[in-house]
């Protein structure tokens, strides 16, 4: 008697599943973070909430202390809801904690094949290194100021479509910051609707979304599962994987041969792409494939970085400022002063210039970032080695959340956290520019080394673009009389 191929394969991967359950309970510890365990095969996998999961992990923390953790499948994830433990762990012991959990389907070679790309590469892998002093360099403050014109351009659009059809709101602040960052990435200038390199950016996040999805796919849980042949039949994952893989590649690609090809007929604007493509990586004008192939994963990590996120501070903004029209009046005396020594304010849009000499809307700005936090848990981080913390272990492999939810939203650096003041940053005395709460800033663009290396232009575009709404307009409820309602936020890696 003979049994089949499938009959097989299937006892095979069923005999590799229960052993790596049985591994992982094995290695429970008492010694682990405190949490709630679930289930015996998928743990908590089946109890994280789908819509603000920071609201449930802060609610835990308040039971079993500001180290929790908890199982997913085979996999520990460690949530830090203290600043004391985010900074101790993910910025102190920078060196183990800065890897990023490791996806099969989405950075697998044979599945999606994005584990190079710059938000997932390993903080080991050399190419590391090289993305981070390329984005640092290419989006640095100084770089930021030779952007300056487009910044202004792209800025004095979003005021005018806003004055036109402000009903439009979120159309216009998504469009601004897509044009902004395409034009920075690949010097190219966006269509009115339905822009084909836009769409494709787009897209990509999306399937990374996807691929991500937490509990949606096993192979991430167990990669032993990326060997199933694609024919078999439940492996619809590996067909989706070959299918997804060939559109991010082909995504990925197209902005880029857009800007050579532009490049090879003199005609183009500078941009990222276009000053490295010149410069190469090692500033020698030397480009060879695995450098160009540098350049462009740089590139696109460019808005994969700034979209989502800058349209979230933005949209958070124009809405706080509807809401508290005592802020929105003081940003904008502060504005009008700046014109007190009898230059014409109406004849020209605000530079970054001119942001230097503010004081109260940088106050405005990390308000919003705190009140309004962006990316409530950053970004996944993975701890690889064992590490001992508080006297609890976190095992090599975990998944380490930062609660920056809950950062921005303890008492006891902020007081009175739910309400939404710009004062709180004042600094007490003197001249000194040092407030005494914390800068939500350190805590907004994330940790050790993958903190944001867009936080310079970030910073700098956002505010020029808050300057010039206030400048130029004044925001108000489009239904005043609308009895107030808590404000509620989108879920999702960002808000
Ligand atoms: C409000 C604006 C922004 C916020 C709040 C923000 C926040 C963050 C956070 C939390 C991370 C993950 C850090 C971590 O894993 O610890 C990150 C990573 C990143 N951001 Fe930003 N960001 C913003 C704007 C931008 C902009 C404008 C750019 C580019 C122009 C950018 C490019 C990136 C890139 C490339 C990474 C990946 C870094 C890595 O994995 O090594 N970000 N950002």
């Amino acid at each position: 008697m003979s049994l089949s191929p499938f009959l097989l394969v299937s006892a095979a991967f069923a005999s590799a599943l229960l052993f790596s359950v049985f591994h992982a309970h094995r290695r429970r510890s008492s010694r682990f973070p405190p949490g709630p365990t679930g289930t015996l095969f998928g743990g908590m996998a089946s109890k994280i909430s789908a819509t603000e999961p920071w609201q449930q992990y802060h609610a835990w923390s308040q039971q079993y202390g500001p180290v929790m953790s908890f199982r997913v499948y085979n996999t520990r994830i460690v949530v830090l809801n203290s600043y004391r433990s985010i900074h101790d762990l993910l910025n102190g012991r920078a060196s183990i904690y800065s890897d990023r959990p490791y996806s099969s389907m989405l950075h697998d070679p044979n599945m999606c094949n994005r584990g190079k790309t710059v938000f997932n590469i390993s903080a080991k892998h050399p190419r590391h290194r090289k993305y981070r002093k390329l984005l640092q360099g290419g989006l640095s403050a100084k770089a930021t100021k030779e952007y300056e014109s487009l910044l202004v351009d792209e800025t004095k659009a979003l005021v005018e479509g806003l004055a036109e059809m402000p009903r439009m709101v979120e159309w216009l602040v998504r469009r601004n910051a897509g044009a902004m960052i395409m034009k920075v990435a690949f010097g190219y200038t966006i269509a009115d609707r339905n822009d084909f390199f836009l769409e494709g950016a787009k897209e990509s996040s999306q399937i990374s979304g996807k691929a991500m999805a937490p509990g949606r796919w096993l192979v991430n849980y167990y990669p032993i599962l990326r060997h199933v042949p694609s024919w078999l039949p439940g492996a619809a994952f590996k067909r989706q994987a070959n299918e997804w893989r060939e559109r991010f590649d082909s995504l990925t690609d197209a902005p880029h041969e857009w800007v050579k090809e532009r490049m090879a007929t003199g005609k183009y604007t500078e941009s990222f792409t276009s000053k490295l493509l010149k410069a190469g990586v090692d500033g020698r004008g030397s480009l060879c494939g695995e450098d160009e192939n540098i350049v462009k994963f740089c590139a696109a990590g460019l808005y994969a970085g700034a979209a989502d996120t800058t349209i979230s501070a933005l949209l958070s903004f124009i809405l706080l400022m509807a809401l508290y029209p005592a802020v929105q009046e003081r940003g904008q005396q502060e504005l009008d002063s700046l014109f007190d020594d009898g230059h014409d304010q109406e004849s020209r849009y605000l530079t970054l210039e001119d942001l230097d000499r503010l004081d109260y809307l940088p106050l405005v700005m990390k308000e919003v970032l705190r009140f309004a936090c962006v990316g409530p848990l950053a970004l996944p981080h993975e701890v690889t080695e064992n590490d001992i913390y508080d006297n609890y272990l976190l095992p090599k492999g975990s998944t380490v959340l930062a609660n920056v939810w809950s950062i921005m939203h303890d008492p006891e650096l902020y007081p009175d956290p739910f309400t939404f003041n710009p004062d709180r940053f004042i600094p007490s005395s003197g001249s000194e520019k040092i407030s005494q709460q914390l800068d939500p800033c350190v805590v907004a663009f994330g940790f050790g080394k993958r903190t944001c290396p867009g936080r310079a232009f970030a910073e700098a575009s956002m505010l020029l673009t808050m300057a010039n709404i206030l400048f130029f307009l004044s925001i108000r409820p489009a239904c005043p009389q609308v009895p107030s309602a808590p404000l509620q936020f989108t879920t999702g890696f960002t808000r």
